[in-house]
């Protein structure tokens, strides 16, 4: 559907807009007392949100490309039904099929907490719907149906972008007794570090078996982001730093200080089997406090 088509199905006057840039790329542009967010139904990405009186929470890179087929460099990509590479197909797209895919909007509702969109998605046999709700948290639930005939398991990750003061500067917490794969050191497996995670170079970790939530302490800024979760026992903590991120153009030298990726899901030890029939439900609620 076009911007013009869904604004008439779901537009509600100075809450939630809908724009077409030059691509025929569309989103959703929520505001409503002082917060503010963004959704492209490409990949059903967040691309923005800060609560009232906040600086903005969700980092896209200024030079995220916003095209058909493209993954947008920032935001909240949606990685369903696979994490990395895909376990078999070396050509198929790193982190599967859903973050570059259009989703279907099913409905929008301006409730007195939060504005809450419903989106849904057809893909590899899976039903994957997704509920974003905007409000003074962002609250996300991503459910996977398995609608094939035989047991199937997936992986999954939202794999959010945080606006920090200074990826060098931040720590961690929620980490402490979690084993992770250090990507950046050939999938080494290295035991709990009992210790916040700092980054002092390029990280890509996977950590398994995280108990609970996370948070993002950044004294610099004289904040923190919150991260609550359900049903994800996995977290990725990534960042290029300068030199890897020169030589990605959608996001390039400038950008790489100014975010962390902290991602809430189930992926390599953690992946999810389902049954027929039957559902898988995750959620992230992210918020921030003065820490
Ligand atoms: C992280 C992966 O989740 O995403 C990294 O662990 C990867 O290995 C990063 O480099 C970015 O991936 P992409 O496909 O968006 O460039």
């Amino acid at each position: 559907m076009n911007a013009a088509d869904l604004a008439n199905r779901f537009r509600v006057p100075g809450v939630v807009e809908f724009s077409e840039n030059e691509h025929g790329l569309v989103k959703a542009v929520v505001s409503r007392g002082g917060m503010t967010g963004e959704l492209y139904l490409q990949g059903a990405q967040v691309t923005a949100w800060q609560p009232a009186g906040a600086t903005p929470v969700i980092f896209t890179s200024s030079h995220a490309v916003f095209a058909p087929g493209k993954a947008i460099r920032g935001g909240i990509p949606v990685i369903v039904p696979w994490f990395g590479p895909h376990p078999s197909d070396p050509k198929a797209p790193q982190h599967g099929l859903a973050r570059t895919a259009p989703w279907q909007l099913d409905k929008v509702d301006a409730g007195p907490d939060a504005v809450t969109f419903d989106l849904s998605l057809a893909i590899e046999g899976f039903a994957v719907t997704y509920r974003v709700a905007f409000g003074g948290a962002l609250d996300l639930t991503l459910t996977m149906r398995n609608t094939r005939a035989g047991e199937t398991s997936f992986e999954e990750a939202l794999h959010t972008y945080f606006c920090v003061s200074d990826v060098a500067r931040v720590a961690v917490s929620g980490l402490e007794s979690s084993a992770h794969i250090d990507k950046t050191a050939n999938m080494a497996r290295i035991p709990p570090s009992g210790a916040r995670v700092t980054l002092a170079k390029e990280t890509d970790s996977v950590y398994l078996g995280v108990p609970g939530g996370l948070a993002i302490n950044d004294s610099n800024a004289g904040r923190r982001i919150v991260i609550d979760k359900t049903g994800a026992s996995s977290a990725i903590v990534w960042n290029p730093w300068p030199e890897k991120a020169a030589a990605m153009a959608d996001l390039g030298a400038d950008n790489q200080p100014k975010f962390i990726c902290v991602e809430t899901g189930n992926v390599a030890d953690n992946r999810v089997h389902l049954a027929p029939g039957a559902t898988h439900e995750m959620t992230t609620r992210i918020a921030v406090d003065a820490g």
